[in-house]
């Protein structure tokens, strides 16, 4: 009654429409499983926006998708891993059309990406799923956290369906949105508050598009730092290395989606190095929200409150220079109180939250 197929993946959004309309019917279903859980549709990503991140030559997605009789999609997944030889870990994630829960769909598709990542060798499964709960919940009817902070409602159907599954769950992230504009004494007042904090020591950058040529190394080493340096939860997450030829390409790629990427760094002035960095995605429609992603103060740098300064400029130059988007929506660890601390200093608030789940598998064919 039901089947798998895997995608292909279409190369832009003007290949072959046959290609381009299953990509597109993919994402719908992807979409409306999320929505069914969050009520945020201000949250979900077009086909265009995330068609590049799915080409990247070091870490291509495989798109999957289970059929009802009548050819109709009724569930969708992704299953992601980087190239590189010896790469321990994978992502995987799964959605099923509202209407067709509870019929062994889930279950089907997850078998079928549980295999691509045994085939593949991969010992260190994750998946994230979306949850209704808005801040912080504890007590009965709640999973907490293994960190101690932020918890799910027991009785969502990820939370059942990963726990029968034998997957473990590692972390919450807070889904945080800050409605544009921002106070303006607000964010000025932080702005001085933070420039006086961090110095003269420290001087920051602004940039749209391109990393300049002289701080590819810098946002190479802080991309790679995101994978060691940022709250892990109750998992691990192997290094990520990122070289100034990889970001090269990857913003190459980036250059593809319909957003402007705006990058505020921090130079630590006597060496010359970058100490952090903030990156926003802005569409260019103007009725969507802006996306506040990597955000990172190297440690040998904390506490100088650069990640206070990094958001403060991030906002300003989003105001200024892209007026007229609704918010501007992040998410943080929920254990991840310094990030947490900025934010609802500035004004974001939490809408709602994410499960991150672990899984290992003894050996590739454990
Ligand atoms: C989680 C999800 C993928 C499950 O899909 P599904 O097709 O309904 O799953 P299945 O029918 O294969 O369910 C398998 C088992 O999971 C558990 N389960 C799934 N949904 C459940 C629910 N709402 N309540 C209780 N148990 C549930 C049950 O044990 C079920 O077996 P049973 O029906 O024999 O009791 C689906 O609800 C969904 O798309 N949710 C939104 C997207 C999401 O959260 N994705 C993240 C998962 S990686």
């Amino acid at each position: 009654m039901y089947h798998v197929t895997e995608l292909d993946v279409p190369a832009t959004m003007t290949d072959d429409p046959a290609r381009v309309a299953a990509f597109r019917e993919w994402v719908a279903v992807q979409n409306a499983a999320e929505v069914s859980v969050t009520g945020l549709p201000e949250i979900l990503w077009t086909p265009e926006e995330q068609l590049p991140y799915l080409l990247d030559p070091e870490a291509p997605s495989r798109l999957v998708a289970v059929h009802s009789s009548d050819g109709t999609v009724v569930a969708a997944g992704v299953y992601d891993t980087k190239q590189a030889p010896g790469t321990p870990n994978c992502w995987i994630w799964l959605g099923v059309a509202p209407d067709h829960r509870r019929r062994g769909v889930g279950t089907l598709l997850a078998d079928h990406l549980e295999a691509l990542a045994r085939a593949d060798g991969r010992t260190q499964w994750k998946t994230s799923a979306m949850s209704r709960q808005v801040g912080p919940a504890s007590g009965p009817g709640y999973r907490p956290a293994p960190t101690g902070f932020g918890a799910v409602p027991e009785d969502e159907a990820a939370v059942r369906f990963l726990t029968a599954r034998g997957w473990r769950f590692g972390q919450v992230n807070r889904i945080s949105r800050l409605a544009l504009p921002a106070d303006p004494s607000v964010v000025r007042e932080l702005h001085a508050r933070a420039e006086t904090a961090a110095g003269p020591g420290y001087r920051v950058h602004t940039w749209t598009g391109r990393t300049p040529e002289q701080w590819l190394d810098g946002i190479a080493l802080l991309e790679t730092r995101m994978s060691t340096d940022a709250p892990e939860g109750d998992m691990e997450e192997p290094e990520d290395v990122w070289t100034a030829d990889r970001l090269r390409e990857h913003e190459a790629l980036l250059e593809r989606s319909p957003r402007t990427a705006v990058t505020v760094a921090v130079e630590h002035v006597e060496s010359t190095t970058l100490a952090g960095f903030t990156q926003l995605a802005v569409p260019d429609n103007v009725d969507q929200p802006v996306m506040q992603g990597d955000t990172l103060v190297l440690r040998e740098h904390r506490g100088h409150r650069l990640g206070w300064l990094l958001k403060v400029v991030g906002i300003e130059r989003v105001e200024q220079d892209h007026r007229g988007h609704p918010s501007i929506i992040t998410f943080n660890a929920e254990e991840n109180r310094p990030m947490l601390d900025v934010n609802e200093a500035v004004g974001f608030v939490g809408v709602g939250s994410e499960g991150v789940w672990e899984r290992r598998i003894a050996t590739p064919a454990g």
